[in-house]
């Protein structure tokens, strides 16, 4: 059962690409199982800086298999140019990316009704990354979404694609006013994307299982975080798919048993882009000195990130969520320096004092946080690579972030680079 998740345990953004550049050098394969081209996963290797949307992290490792699995929805488009990118900077991809057959695909359709909609709900727009996501994942429920096996097939993909425009061009016009898309224009455009990606194109499952069964370590990375995914997050500011670890059997096509562990990944403090509620925000000179020091703008959009402290009771929900039987502690850095950190162990809803994270949105919004205080260091903890080199109070503060959560910090990275990592336990050992 060598199977360990790598899942973001706030809204995103946590540093999971570093981690994962890390396991992966212990893996056999690397998969992605949910989301799409709205994540951005930066890795630093000897100062040069990749961001990968679609493409496992792992990809940056010599012969890694890269698996997007049946969960993922795929720009083409955006893959293409994904996997550019990698051959123009010297990452052979060769036989190393399989994308599974049953993955859906977002449809230039599903970016515009989602800029529709958008524009349309005004202040209560949920500030997504704009890149069609909702909309596709609304297709694929709706059981009219094209996967990629379908654009395989000519005949089977025009059919569909028929199909498709029919009920989504009447909407764009009758909901929006929105133009509509001309179908032969839509099917030459992802005829040619089949082509170029038809030898990556596979039984993605079938491939993972048979890899798991084989003994061999498969890391599954995921995307966004647990309070965006769509059951557990503060819905309705969320994203479209399960982030959280639940989401990794159903969207690569593995079952529960296959898996060995779940690392949560937990940023210093806490950071989130688009709408929403966030009870330990900061909208002050803190807030702006955390995202200036943290370089807290999106990877993906460039926005700027919402920056706040460090919020248990969010936590201790994605250690359930998820299971975690361990985190990993990032941009521990970013704190270097302060007097003290301010953590939030409880919330105030309508005047009575709460550990647990409420799971809508408008009930989140009522949450003041009960905050508590803990000493800060002045010393660098940049690039560290042993517990036992941190400050006193940085340590403090890990071993306080443990004895709340009940699980260990696997890992602590102390900076950008690949090896400014402190590793207390290797998961595929
Ligand atoms: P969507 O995923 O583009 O539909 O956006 C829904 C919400 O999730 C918005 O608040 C986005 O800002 C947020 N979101 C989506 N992907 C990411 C990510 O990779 N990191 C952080 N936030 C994200």
């Amino acid at each position: 059962m060598p199977a360990l998740i790598v899942a973001g345990a706030q809204w995103g953004d946590e540093g999971k690409g570093k981690l994962v550049d890390y396991l992966a050098m212990q893996a056999h394969a690397v998969a992605r199982y949910q989301g799409g081209h709205n994540a951005g996963h930066t890795v630093v290797i000897n100062n040069e800086k990749f961001i990968l949307h679609l493409i496992p992290s792992g990809i940056l490792h010599e012969g890694k298999l890269c698996v997007i699995g049946n969960g993922v929805v795929i720009d083409p488009e955006c893959l293409i140019e994904e996997m550019d990118a990698l051959l123009n900077r010297g990452i052979n991809i060769g036989e190393n990316l399989l994308i599974s057959e049953n993955a859906h695909l977002i449809m230039p359709y599903h970016m515009a009704l989602e800029s529709a909609s958008e524009s349309r709900m005004g202040k209560k727009a949920i500030g997504t990354t704009g890149r069609g996501i909702g909309p596709a994942y609304m297709d694929k429920m709706a059981r009219c979404g094209i996967r990629m096996s379908d654009i395989l097939n000519a005949a089977l993909f025009r059919e569909r694609l028929r199909a498709a425009l029919e009920k989504t061009n009447r909407l764009l016009d009758v909901l929006y006013g929105a133009p509509a898309f001309d179908l032969e224009e839509v099917f030459d455009k992802y005829t040619g994307f089949a082509e170029r990606l038809k030898k990556h194109v596979g039984n993605a499952g079938f491939i993972l299982n048979k890899a798991l069964r084989e003994g061999k370590n498969v890391l599954i990375e995921g995307a966004q975080g647990t309070l965006l995914d769509i059951d557990h997050g503060s819905y309705p500011y969320v994203t479209s798919s399960n982030a959280s670890a639940g989401g990794a059997c159903t969207g690569l096509g593995i079952g529960p048993t296959m898996i060995k562990g779940v690392m949560g990944v937990v940023k210093a403090y806490t950071t989130r882009v688009g709408g929403g509620p966030f009870p330990t925000e900061l909208e002050d000179k803190q807030g702006e000195y955390l995202r200036e020091k943290g370089g807290e703008y999106g990877a993906t959009t460039g926005r700027p990130r919402r920056c706040g402290w460090l919020d248990i009771v969010a936590l201790d929900h994605a250690v359930r969520v998820n299971g975690l039987s361990g985190f990993a502690l990032t941009k521990l850095d970013i704190l270097d320096g302060l007097d003290t950190i301010k953590v939030c162990t409880a919330y105030r809803l309508d005047g009575v004092v709460t550990r647990e994270f409420p799971p809508d949105a408008s009930t989140l919004e009522r949450c003041e946080p009960v905050y508590e205080e803990l000493k800060g260091w002045k010393e660098s903890t940049s690039g560290v690579k042993k517990l036992g080199d941190l400050p006193a109070n940085a340590r403090k503060y890990i071993e306080w972030i443990e004895d709340r959560l009940g699980i260990g910090a696997d890992m602590i990275s102390t900076g950008q680079r690949r090896d400014e990592l402190i590793v207390n336990k290797e998961n595929f050992h």
